[in-house]
């Protein structure tokens, strides 16, 4: 018997007829986990298939009386699984999203039971779609730009696309397997099943998935303006906006109702003076979240970068050397806040048009879940004061307008330190630019 825990290792298995949004939800997931820490990764079949038989295949490729297909399409199909299993026992993987049709029974128990055999848990998520306008929609925004159609006349393209789901359709099998871990989602959602789901992580997948939606709508990020803390160099804190931070404050409603229009939003906050004295002049409902406060510096609350470097020199070093894992004496890490914001991204996947008034290491948080930014370029990413950051998600990822409001404001950004090698050697002695972010004024 293997020494491994049962509810360690997952492959979550897609499985429904092409342009159902399998993709979409295999690469949403897959974000979702990798941003919370959990080692993901999608393996999709359809990429596989394209390298060992070229990525031109009409639809006659995948109609299951071409035996020829058959056999090609199930090499595709073991090449992908052989990789999967390859990559939870090399690399440690925890949660492997196969990304296909896996659209027959035969299929899926052949899948299943390779997994079993490696003591990795199978959970088949199933999108089913009957809505002929949303498919098509599907066609014409993703697929016609799939490497599969390269060159092609888009009303060609798009009639063997529909060939081949109608191939598809003739071979499918929707899932019945009382004995399978599985959930179902039928139109995007407004129908659940779910089946023998157990496990912490399991769950959480389930949960997840059951929050999403594909409404169009934006999510707008801005930083409180400008605070007296902001000001003196200070971190934490619970200070007043500077005149300049209440300029922006008085400047907010016009310059968000330029990027959106009429149509309806709420607003979050922090609990913290900063943020909600931001969007008190925005004519919009609001709500205040204490998981959107800024990251604790515990003992370093209220202090310069410089006097930090004084007063705590190797906790200094050991942030600049991991800051993503680094926890302030009594206060928080980069890794903490992510956690801590999960149920913010749960309830940002519900809502639809929404403005987040936060604090520079939340939303650094916040931007790399929908960037997809790796865990050590996270804690730089820059969101400077006085910017409003618009975010439209997309099919497989989301659009970005940045707007530099014109209102000066300090810049608060402590770039990463150069690594000790890199140190710049001056006169004999060896020196590092200066990184106090107070010598950098934004214009
Ligand atoms: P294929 O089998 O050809 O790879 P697919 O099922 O993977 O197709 P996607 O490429 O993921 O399909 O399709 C992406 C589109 O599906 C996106 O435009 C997205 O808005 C839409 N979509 C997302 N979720 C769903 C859903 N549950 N049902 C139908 N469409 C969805
Ligand atoms: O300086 C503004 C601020 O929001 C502080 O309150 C907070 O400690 C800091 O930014 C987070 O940025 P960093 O992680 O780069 O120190």
């Amino acid at each position: 018997m293997s020494s491994r825990s049962s509810n360690s290792r997952i492959a979550c298995v897609m499985v429904g007829l092409p342009a159902r949004g399998k993709t979409y939800i295999a690469q949403k997931v897959c974000r979702y986990l990798q941003w919370l820490c959990v080692s993901t990764k999608v393996f999709n079949v359809g990429n596989y298939r394209r390298k060992l038989h070229g990525a031109h295949q009409m639809h006659s490729f995948f109609d299951p009386s071409n035996e020829a297909g058959e056999i090609a399409r199930k090499e595709a199909a073991a090449e992908a699984l052989k990789d999967m299993l390859r990559w939870f026992e090399d690399e440690n993987g925890t949660v492997a999203i196969f990304d296909a049709t896996n659209s027959t029974r035969d299929r899926r128990s052949f899948l299943l039971n390779h997994c079993k055999k490696h003591d990795i848990q199978v959970i088949f998520i199933e999108s089913v779609c009957q809505d002929e306008d949303l498919i098509l929609q599907n066609i014409m925004e993703v697929k016609l730009s799939s490497p599969d159609y390269k060159d092609m006349d888009p009303e060609r393209a798009a009639e063997d696309f529909r060939a081949r789901i109608s191939h598809y359709k003739e071979a499918y099998e929707t899932i019945t397997e009382s004995d399978y871990t599985y959930i179902k989602l039928v139109n995007v959602g407004s129908q659940v099943v779910i089946n023998m789901i157990q496990g912490y992580l399991q769950s959480r997948i389930v949960y997840y998935l059951m929050n999403l939606h594909i409404l169009p709508r934006s999510i707008f990020f801005s930083r409180h303006g400008e605070s007296i803390f902001n000001l003196m160099g200070k971190i934490g804190g619970d200070s007043d906006l500077s005149p300049r931070g209440r300029k922006y404050a008085n400047a907010l409603p016009k310059l968000i109702h330029e990027h959106l229009g009429d149509q309806p939003l709420t607003v979050w906050t922090s609990t913290m003076k900063r943020t909600i004295q931001t969007a008190e002049q925005l004519p919009y409902p609001k709500l205040q979240w204490k998981a959107l406060d800024e990251l604790d510096a515990g003992v370093c609350d209220g202090m310069t970068y410089e006097e930090i470097e004084e007063k705590y020199p190797e906790d200094y070093a050991n942030r600049d050397d991991d800051k993503f894992n680094y926890r302030y004496r009594g206060g928080e890490s980069y890794r903490d806040v992510v956690l801590r914001l999960e149920p913010v991204i749960m309830e940002l996947e519900r809502q639809q048009n929404i403005l987040i008034i936060g604090h520079q290491a939340i939303l650094r948080c916040i931007y790399a879940y929908f960037h997809n930014n790796p865990h050590d370029e996270l804690p730089y990413i820059k969101i400077p004061l006085h910017t409003i950051i618009k975010l439209t998600p997309k099919a497989y990822g989301c659009a970005e307008i940045k707007y530099k409001v014109d209102i000066d404001a300090v810049d608060t950004h402590r770039p990463k330190p150069q690594p000790k090698s890199a140190k710049q050697v001056v006169n004999g002695r060896s020196s590092i630019a200066s990184s106090n972010p107070l010598t950098n004024v934004a214009s």
